[in-house]
């Protein structure tokens, strides 16, 4: 083992072998305070844990909490019912049956908070179920020792700030998750990749019906213009919320763009997408 990395397999068989302790994931209690505002755009803020620097953040002890709410998540019916879900989206559409890339945008900050926590072990499940070889992870609050842990857990981070618009590489499958991310970014990571080349994706995210409901055609149309072209064609398959903490995986549903959708839209669709969003 590498000098300065933690054993994971250890820690994972040490949590595996003792009870776990949920109360690390009941996390509404009153000591807890909110992100910093500044890193938001227009998203609600969940509540979290405070810590005043980086550097009181303990590697060690952040890998264990994450193995252990991966362990958790692994026995709940949530998990099981999203592998279930997965597997008919690949079955209708066979081309998406072997997911090369997970990229996930707006994870928040895993080291302090426990629904990001939640939400990182989600990740790495999928990644296992469906035998995915890459992790990408982007962030803007990431702090230094989050990223190092990221790498300690063999994923990896993209450095910078895309504001969402990743461009994908047309010979990959992509699963594309943006765990309550404000819809500008999910609207960027469109306009980034509009056309027939969505087909490869298998985006996990805040439901875009939810969206079209959540105001007026005109505002949606300021800052969800390529959400609201999307409905044309898109299939959203929700999730249920069932899991113990019902405000990690709230509202999430698996949007697939169908090839066969994609082939028989107007051209014009493709031509409006309008300018290269600022952020
Ligand atoms: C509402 S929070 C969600 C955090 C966490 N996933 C959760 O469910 O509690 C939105 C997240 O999007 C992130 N975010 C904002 N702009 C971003 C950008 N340009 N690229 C990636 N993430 C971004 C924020 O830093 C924040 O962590």
């Amino acid at each position: 083992m590498p000098k300065g990395k933690t054993s994971l397999s250890n820690i994972e068989t040490k949590l595996a072998e003792k009870r776990v302790d949920l109360a690390e994931v009941r996390h509404m209690g009153k000591n807890r305070k909110r992100y910093s505002r500044k890193y938001y755009k227009s998203a609600e803020l969940p509540p979290c844990d405070y810590l005043e620097s980086d550097s009181e953040l303990q590697a060690e002890e952040v890998i264990k909490k994450i193995y252990s709410t991966k362990f958790n998540l692994k026995s709940s019916a949530y998990i099981s019912e999203t592998f279930t879900a997965f597997k008919k989206v690949q079955e209708l559409h066979p081309h998406l049956q072997k997911i090369d890339t997970i990229v996930c945008f707006g994870l928040g900050h895993f080291g302090w908070c426990a629904t990001s926590r939640n939400q990182l072990g989600f990740i790495s499940l999928i990644k296992e179920y469906l035998e995915i070889q890459e992790v990408l992870f982007q962030d803007p609050v990431f702090t230094p020792k989050e990223a190092e842990i990221l790498k300690n857990l063999g994923f990896s981070v993209i450095p910078g700030n895309l504001e969402g618009k990743f461009g994908i590489d047309q010979e990959k499958k992509y699963l594309i998750y943006l765990p309550h991310c404000p819809k500008q970014l999910t609207n960027n990571f469109l306009w980034k990749n509009w056309g027939t080349k969505l087909s490869n994706i298998l985006l996990l995210s805040n439901s875009f019906s939810s969206v079209l409901i959540s105001g007026s055609k005109s505002n949606l149309q300021i800052d969800a213009g390529l959400i609201l072209k999307a409905e044309e064609f898109t299939e959203e398959i929700p999730l249920e919320n069932n899991f113990i903490y019902t405000d990690v995986f709230n509202d999430t549903s698996i949007h697939v763009f169908p090839r066969d959708k994609l082939e028989v839209v107007p051209e014009v669709l493709w031509s409006e997408r309008g300018p290269e969003p600022d952020a």
